[in-house]
């Protein structure tokens, strides 16, 4: 035996008899997995199964608490039996729980501090669908970075974020969460969001693990209804589902949470095939697997299993480590491994996948390292809130603007700011809020008047309010105003200023999780609102506030200006304003289609062409009778204060082999008057193959700036790699034939040509 090795037992022996701290471990021994095997090799089952436990704090309570008093959780904490907790949060209050363990425990094993931190701890950044507008993943990772920075500063250490859903119905409350619909562009996010959280080392004092979920298939809910059963195919999994979170186990994602879904009648929690095949088998992945909350127990309400018992055995067998308050774990495993009906081999493997991420976090050094008040006094909030604005106006997507209406002109002399959300400085914050204060983001009305000059009036009149009556977890939200009392004075000051500004859409709370709707359109008397402002002023513009895709098919048609703010965050109002006045040209693009009408839904541009497309041969072929099939606005569009006009793709070659790459290229000019930044979009499509595949599918994007009349060109090398996709013969590998080529501004709008691939 190495010496090494041998000092780290002799010591370890010592902490555990209580007469070490781990502090004492020495740095020499530099090989984790030899510490794990230590650590484990001293721990009774009780204590193994312990570590696969995590409570709730009590606060946030995103599911039914579990039945446990908190005399019972303080208990188990102080015997070792717990390895993590979610919703503690604050340096007191993670260092006291951590205290507990720590002070009695046999094993002194550190908790991990686990929160919802989903777009910002105290400094909020936009919601994740409206982030993922920027497409500027530099941007994103950065926010992630804050968010970090933050949570470190307030003892939690792990967040449940990225979610990584691909996302296709607007119907799906928890949509606002996600990066919408293409999985290119969520891998993408997701992986810069990992690197935000965990930087390139978890055991920096600064970074926090993060948490790749919901595995799998979430998104998928059957008519968009949170929770609801998935019915996914072996095709849609492997070629829409699974490559974000492969992308994510790939850039090192510390652990994953899986989904409370069934898929195919198999709920994930208990889904071998996903979690221990796929996940920890062909992609080797050595994080640990959360439950979502409760998940565990929930099999017995899915029918899958008889009692918690039976839940926890099902979930061990299939590959879920950590059971998030369900209180199956500890009540059962233990007994299960010594009745001979769970291998404790499994329990095994699951203890030290939490270990390591433990030990990689940087927590047996130093227990105590995330419950540090010094960490607070080094952080800059105005710093923060700077970034939050400037991330805040890229994910802002211009839909309309005729006439120029926008930006709006310094010379202007009254603006007229109406709406429910006008003056609103809750809405934005949105509803994973981790520590972002109530009422504390900027306002449209506050951001306009921070930015008009002297001689502009600003006048602000309600219009209408949503008529929500209490916005609970548990309860429907009822948006049922009929009260028009407030009408008069905002077409009064419609009629008497210069421009409106109207600011509608949804309440923060509208979207979010188990809140999907089946009406996505202005709720309330808003679209009647509008409407007869638009009697008395033309200059409108429609400043939708939203964690959806909303639809807006009148104001569309109606309304000369839209921009879509989703709920953007702390600095929501000053953002909308750098966008509406010109101090930022919006650059933002929609990640996900904006419908005509609700009943088109799921709707999004990689689609099937169907045995049926609309072509001169199909009398009938795959639409509505009532509605246009397409999106209003589509996957990928926005627009800027300036005009990007695209040359006609040139290629380097017409044909490509497993050893070749094609160089594509595209001029683009910006014919407009002022710079403006442009996401240009390369899109594939593999017209022939052994599974029916979309009509075009996203393979790249760039960013480019350019000055008035710069013209710039822009290539994307296209690889075997970006050519593959899971095959009949079920694995991922590049067919022969031929493939489409389009690159431009949105998923509609395209330049096009075709080369071929040949083994
Ligand atoms: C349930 C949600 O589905 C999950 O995303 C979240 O992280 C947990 N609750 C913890 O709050």
């Amino acid at each position: 035996m190495k010496k090494s090795i041998l000092y780290f037992i002799i010591l370890l022996i010592s902490f555990v008899t209580g007469n070490a701290q781990n502090s004492t471990i020495p740095s020499s021994i530099e090989n984790v997995e030899v510490k794990i095997d230590s650590v484990l090799s001293m721990m009774t089952l009780e204590e193994k199964v312990g570590q696969l436990v995590q409570y709730n704090g009590s606060w946030d309570l995103t599911g039914p608490a579990s039945e446990m008093n908190s005399k019972e959780k303080e208990d188990n904490l102080k015997k070792g039996l717990v390895g993590s907790m979610l919703n503690v949060y604050s340096v007191e209050g993670t260092r006291e729980a951590q205290k507990l363990v720590m002070e009695n425990s046999r094993m002194k094993i550190p908790l991990i501090f686990g929160y919802d931190v989903i777009h910002g701890y105290k400094t909020i950044f936009p919601v994740p669908l409206g982030e993922t507008a920027s497409w500027d993943l530099e941007a994103m990772e950065r926010s992630a970075r804050i968010a970090a920075i933050e949570s470190v500063a307030n003892g939690v250490n792990w967040t449940f974020s990225p979610m990584i859903d691909v996302s296709r119905d607007a119907r799906w409350g928890r949509i606002m969460e996600s990066s919408g619909e293409d999985p290119y562009l969520t891998s993408l996010v997701g992986v810069a969001k990992i690197k935000g959280y965990q930087g390139d080392d978890l055991s920096d004092n600064l970074t926090i693990a993060a948490t790749a979920k919901h595995f799998a298939g979430y998104g998928f809910a059957e008519a968009g209804r949170d929770y609801n059963t998935v019915n996914l195919g072996e095709n849609e999994l492997h070629n829409t589902v699974l490559p974000p979170f492969k992308a994510a186990a790939e850039a090192g994602v510390a652990t994953f949470m899986n989904s409370f879904n069934e898929i195919d009648g198999i709920p994930s929690t208990g889904n071998k095939y996903l979690q221990r095949d796929i996940l920890k088998g062909d992609w080797n992945w050595r994080g640990f697997m959360v439950s979502d909350w409760a998940s565990i127990p929930e099999m017995i309400y899915h029918g899958i299993a008889k009692d918690k018992k039976h839940a926890s055995e099902i979930a061990i067998n299939a590959g879920s480590d950590m059971d998030m308050e369900g209180g199956a774990y500890e009540s059962s495993l233990a007994e299960l491994v010594k009745e001979g009906s769970v291998d404790e081999a499994l329990v095994d493997d699951a203890v030290k996948r939490v270990l390591r991420v433990k030990f990689k976090l940087g927590l047996f050094d130093d227990p105590y390292k995330y419950s540090n008040p010094e960490v607070a006094k080094n952080i800059s909030f105005e710093e923060h809130r700077k970034a939050a604005r400037e991330i805040a106006a890229k994910s802002i997507v211009l839909l309309k603007n005729k006439n120029e209406l926008l930006p709006i002109k310094p010379s202007i002399k009254s603006i007229a700011v109406i709406g429910p959300l006008a003056n609103d400085k809750d809405t934005p914050i949105g509803n994973w809020r981790a520590q972002g204060e109530s009422n504390s983001a900027i306002s449209v009305v506050e951001g306009i008047k921070n930015a008009v000059g002297k001689n502009t009036q600003v006048n602000y009149a309600l219009g209408t309010s949503l008529g929500i009556s209490e916005r609970s977890f548990l309860l429907p939200l009822e948006i049922n105003n009929s009260d028009k009392s407030q009408f008069k004075e905002a077409i009064e000051l419609a009629k008497t200023s210069e421009m409106v500004v109207m600011v509608l859409g949804e309440d923060a709370f509208q979207s979010g999780e188990g809140r999907s709707q089946a009406k996505i359109g202005l709720a309330g008397l808003q679209q009647e609102l509008l409407a007869e402002i638009k009697k008395v002023n033309n200059n409108i513009v429609l400043v939708l506030i939203n964690g959806r895709p909303m639809e807006i098919s009148w104001a569309s048609e109606n309304i000369p200006a839209i921009v879509v703010a989703w709920q953007l965050g702390s600095e929501s109002g000053n953002a909308i304003a750098d966008v509406l006045f010109g101090k930022y040209n919006p650059s933002g693009k929609l990640p996900v289609s904006f419908p005509r009408l609700v009943g088109q839904e799921p709707l999004y541009y990689n689609q099937k062409n169907t045995g049926r497309p609309w072509n001169e041969q199909h009398v009938t072929y795959s639409h509505y009778t009532d509605v246009k099939k397409d999106a209003l606005y589509p996957f990928g569009f926005g627009l800027s204060y300036t005009q990007f006009e695209y040359g006609d793709i040139e290629l380097s070659g017409s044909e490509m082999n497993l050893d070749g790459q094609i160089l594509a290229e595209v001029k683009i000019t910006n014919t407009g008057k002022v710079k403006g930044k442009e996401v240009v979009q390369l899109y594939l499509q593999d017209v022939v193959g052994s599974r029916t595949r979309p009509v075009k599918e996203l393979k790249g994007f760039q960013l480019v700036e350019l000055e008035t009349g710069e013209t710039r060109t822009v290539s994307f090398p296209i690889t075997p790699k970006m050519l593959e996709f899971y095959t009949a013969n079920r694995k991922r590998e590049v067919e022969d034939g031929d493939f489409n080529v389009f690159i431009g501004g949105n998923s509609i709008d395209l330049k096009t040509t075709k080369f071929s691939f040949k083994h």
